[in-house]
C-alpha cells in the first residue's frame, strides 16, 4: 500500500525521474515497492528524527552531534548489516544510503525499537551524495553490499563499482580508511577488483591483491541469503585509502 510521499522522498523521486539530469551512473531503477503502513508512517513520523536531506554539503559533525569514527553504507537495503553494526559500535556513527523507501521505513522502525542515536539515513541517489553533499575525506569506512549486479550486458552501465564511482568513494575516505565490498555475481566481482585495482588511491588490504576475506562482523544480509540459497559464492574486498 502506497500512502502519500513525505517531502523528502518527493524530492528523491523528483531526482530520480528527471531524463535530463546529468549523471554518470545510474544504478538503480525507481520503483514503488510494496510498502507497508508502519514503514509508510515511519517515514511519516520517524523521519525528521533520523533523516537527512541532501543539500548543499553535509556538515556530520552537526548531524551527528559528536565528532566521531565513521561509516558509510551504500543501498543497505533492508539494513540488517546497518543496524547490527550500529548496535555493536556505539562509539562509532553510521549513515545509511539508499533510494528503496520500503528499506528506508524498515531501517527507521530497526532504530527505534533499539534506541539508536548513532544512525542518519539518506533516501538519495548515492552517487550525487558522494558527489554534491559530503565533503572529501570525511569517513572512516565505506561498505558496498551486494550491490545489484545488472548481469545482462546491455546493462552493465548501470553497475554502480566502475571507474567514476570509485574515484568517488576514494576521495570521500580519510587516509587510512578502508572500503569493503562484497557480491555474489563472479564477473562483478572481477569487474570491482579491476576497477579498485585501478584505482591510485587505494591499496588492496588481500594478500597477494586478489579478494579478501569475509569479515566476521558482517551480518548475513537479504541479498548475501538469497545468494546461499543459489549457491553463489561470495567474495570479499577490502581496499585502503593511502
Ligand atoms: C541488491 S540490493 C542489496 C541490498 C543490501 N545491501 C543487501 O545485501 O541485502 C542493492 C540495493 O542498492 C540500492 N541502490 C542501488 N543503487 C543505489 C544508489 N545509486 N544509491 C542508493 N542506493 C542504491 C537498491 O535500492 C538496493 O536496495
Amino acid at each position: 500500500m502506497e500512502g502519500p510521499r513525505p517531502a523528502h522522498c518527493q524530492l528523491a523521486a523528483l531526482r530520480l525521474n528527471a531524463s535530463d539530469h546529468p549523471r554518470a551512473i545510474r544504478s538503480f531503477v525507481t520503483r514503488a515497492g510494496r510498502i507497508t503502513s508502519a514503514q509508510a508512517r515511519a517515514l511519516e513520523t520517524l523521519w525528521p528524527k533520523y533523516g537527512i536531506e541532501p543539500r548543499r554539503v553535509i556538515d556530520l559533525d552537526a548531524v551527528f552531534g559528536r565528532a566521531a569514527p565513521r561509516t558509510a553504507e551504500i543501498g543497505f537495503g533492508n539494513g540488517e548489516n546497518l543496524l547490527a553494526l550500529a548496535a555493536a559500535h556505539p562509539e562509532r556513527d553510521y549513515l545509511g544510503i539508499e533510494v528503496h523507501r520500503p528499506g528506508v521505513g524498515r531501517v527507521l522502525l530497526g532504530l527505534e525499537e533499539r534506541a539508536l542515536t548513532n544512525v542518519r539515513l539518506l533516501c538519495h541517489d548515492a552517487v550525487e551524495v558522494l558527489e554534491r553533499h559530503l565533503p572529501e575525506d570525511c569517513l572512516d569506512e565505506i561498505l558496498v553490499l551486494f550491490p545489484d549486479p545488472w548481469p545482462k550486458k546491455r546493462h552493465h552501465k548501470r553497475r554502480l563499482i566502475q571507474a567514476p564511482f570509485v574515484n568517488l568513494l576514494a576521495g570521500r575516505l580519510k587516509p587510512g580508511g578502508r572500503v569493503h565490498l562484497a557480491t555474489d555475481w563472479a564477473p562483478y566481482a572481477e569487474q570491482m577488483l579491476e576497477a579498485l585495482g585501478a584505482e591510485a588511491r587505494l591499496r588492496n588490504l588481500a594478500p597477494q591483491g586478489g579478494f579478501a576475506s569475509r569479515p566476521d562482523e558482517r551480518v548475513a544480509t537479504r541479498f548475501e541469503r538469497r545468494g546461499e540459497r543459489l549457491g553463489h559464492q561470495v567474495w570479499d574486498l577490502a581496499f585502503e585509502r593511502l
